[in-house]
């Protein structure tokens, strides 16, 4: 059947089907809105079949009719296979998804659509072609409740179009959470109504570094752009729709070049003239943070508050990565501040900051999280960790009783270069092929049961120095993102014995998916796009790849 991922239980009975046709009718009960419309509009799009309502849905009817896909939500499942559980019997005159929940009967439409080829995927219905379900009976469920993707559109600034059409690839891979990385040194990417210049000034810089930190050569003309409030919530509600939760990460209180440019007073006045700053032009990690100062939390409440009206999220990110302490260390005001609060020393000073966040947070009814740095200086007593230097921070956070997300950067860092070959377009970081991503365990063996519980799931990050495009993202995250997703998704066993040979025999279905989808996904063989020469297939362009 060639599901990704792979599903819990699967049993395909004969060689009958259900064909779908003009007649086929959709029956969909009270707690299936979400799926019923997406199935019609993604199906209608890729079939050309109406898929009408059935008479009489919407709680009772339809019992016994034939040429009807039922949609359902029943505790029942619930109670076997968990809210996210699903249920998919195929006969040959109909078929019936059961979720324990909403989510659960989104999870199985996604199986469905699987189901009917890849041909299913496409926007626009190819002419002659059939659709067919085979009989077959599905059982499944999700491994771990936190599937997600973070996607740093703070490097190079993703439209919101495009954030809709990852919204979409994340639902066909039956990933549940979008992080988004909303500032960082080189951008401020959303609007905050009080705070104008955060995107007026801070959302744009003038040029921007080709390649990675050690490149000498500049693109002389300006980058940026932010959603504005009504992209957020049109995000956040297209994520709704596919049961996406939406994680705003403000970072705080490095990476905050940017804010500092719009608003000089956000920096270390007293050792640095913030007003001379620039968003920040390079890559890397800007030693120009933020002021540890009342005026400075009471600026970002601010910008929370806003953000909390547009995301519902539990989980809030601030960041908390990378602060480089220096200007702190220089600080007369920063170093008064330790001594008031009877600080240790600067990793205290961050630990405060976080602190505050925390408890701010949680009076509203959210959870704070942070990258792994937020441990040092003492974690705060809500936090949950990212943890991504490796899996040392999840351990501890895990072990001092808090929940953790696994994107460890020596696994699923999507930027990191996938190919040890010569021909990677700005190859970066760890060589991580697709193999390398399936073997990933996102619970690392040295936690009890007990603590392996509070890993809520994995992440894996995408970070866009190197990636000035969608074709470009596209490239660095598939098809690894199939693996990934694989691995959050499905009950695999250890690393080493899964088999990955089976996984790629599965890819070769998965392919034809992606490429029905308009993915620019890394071709597991032959020459890469930038390779190919219009009718010569397989014959590689002379010389060495374009620098971007
Ligand atoms: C990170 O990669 N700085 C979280």
């Amino acid at each position: 059947m060639d599901l990704i991922p792979g599903p819990l239980q699967a049993t395909v009975h004969g060689s009958e089907f259900f064909e779908l046709d003009a007649g086929t009718r959709l029956a969909a009960q009270a707690g299936t809105e979400r799926t019923e419309r997406w199935l019609r509009s993604t199906l209608t799009a890729a079939t050309g079949l109406p898929l009408a309502p059935a008479a009489g849905t919407g709680g009772t009817g339809d019992t016994g009719d034939t040429g009807v896909i039922r949609l359902s939500v029943d505790p029942a499942v619930a109670g076997e296979l968990g809210e996210e559980g699903y249920r998919l019997t195929v006969s040959p005159t109909g078929a019936e998804l059961v979720g324990g929940g909403p989510a659960g009967v989104f999870w199985g439409a996604q199986t469905l659509r699987q189901l009917l080829g890849p041909d299913a995927h496409r926007r626009a219905p190819l002419p002659g072609r059939r659709w067919r379900l085979p009989r077959v009976r599905v059982q499944d469920a999700p491994r771990f409740r936190w599937r997600g993707l973070m996607l740093d559109v703070a490097r190079h600034f993703m439209p919101k179009d495009g954030v809709l059409r990852y919204l979409d690839l994340m639902a066909a891979h039956k990933l549940n959470v979008l992080h988004l990385h909303l500032t960082d040194d080189q951008g401020w990417r959303v609007e905050i109504r009080r705070y104008p210049r955060l995107t007026e000034t801070g959302s744009w810089r003038a040029r921007t570094k080709f390649g990675h930190r050690a490149s000498p050569l500049w693109e002389e003309k300006p980058h940026g752009g932010h959603y504005t409030q009504d992209d957020i919530r049109e995000i956040v509600a297209y994520a709704a729709e596919r049961h996406i939760a939406v994680v705003p990460e403000i970072d705080v209180p490095g990476h905050s070049q940017a804010a500092i440019a719009a608003y000089p007073e956000l920096g270390n006045t007293d050792v640095v003239d913030t007003t001379a700053l620039t968003v920040w032009d390079n890559w890397g990690i800007s030693e120009n943070v933020l002021a540890p100062t009342d005026d400075t939390l009471r600026f970002y409440e601010g910008v929370f508050e806003e953000l909390l009206e547009l995301f519902p999220s539990r989980f809030v990110h601030v960041g908390g990565d990378e602060c480089v302490k220096d200007q702190w260390r220089r600080s007369p005001t920063a170093q008064a501040r330790i001594k008031e609060l009877g600080l240790r020393d600067e990793d205290g000073l961050q630990a405060w900051f976080i602190g505050h966040f925390d408890r701010w947070l949680t009076a509203r009814g959210r959870r704070l999280v942070g990258w792994d740095e937020i441990l040092q200086g003492g974690l705060a007593p809500g936090a949950t960790v990212s943890s991504w230097r490796g899996y040392g921070g999840g351990v501890a956070a895990a072990r001092a009783g808090h929940d953790v997300i696994m994107c460890p950067e020596q696994h699923v860092y999507l930027d990191h270069r996938q190919d040890a070959g010569p021909d990677e377009p700005v190859p970066i970081g760890f060589v991580r092929t697709l193999e390398d991503v399936y073997r990933f365990e996102p619970v690392p063996p040295e936690l009890t049961a007990e603590e392996a519980g509070r890993v809520l799931g994995a992440q894996a990050n995408v970070w866009t120095e190197v990636m000035e495009d969608r074709s470009r993202v596209d490239y660095q995250v598939f098809p690894r993102l199939a693996a990934f997703a694989e691995v959050v998704w499905s009950a695999l066993p250890a690393p080493p014995e899964r088999d990955f040979a089976g996984f790629e025999r599965r890819m070769a279905a998965h392919y034809r998916r992606l490429d029905a989808l308009g993915v620019a996904y890394r071709p597991p063989t032959g020459p890469l796009p930038w390779q190919r020469r219009p009718g010569v297939p397989g014959r590689p362009i002379d010389g060495p790849p374009p620098v971007r």
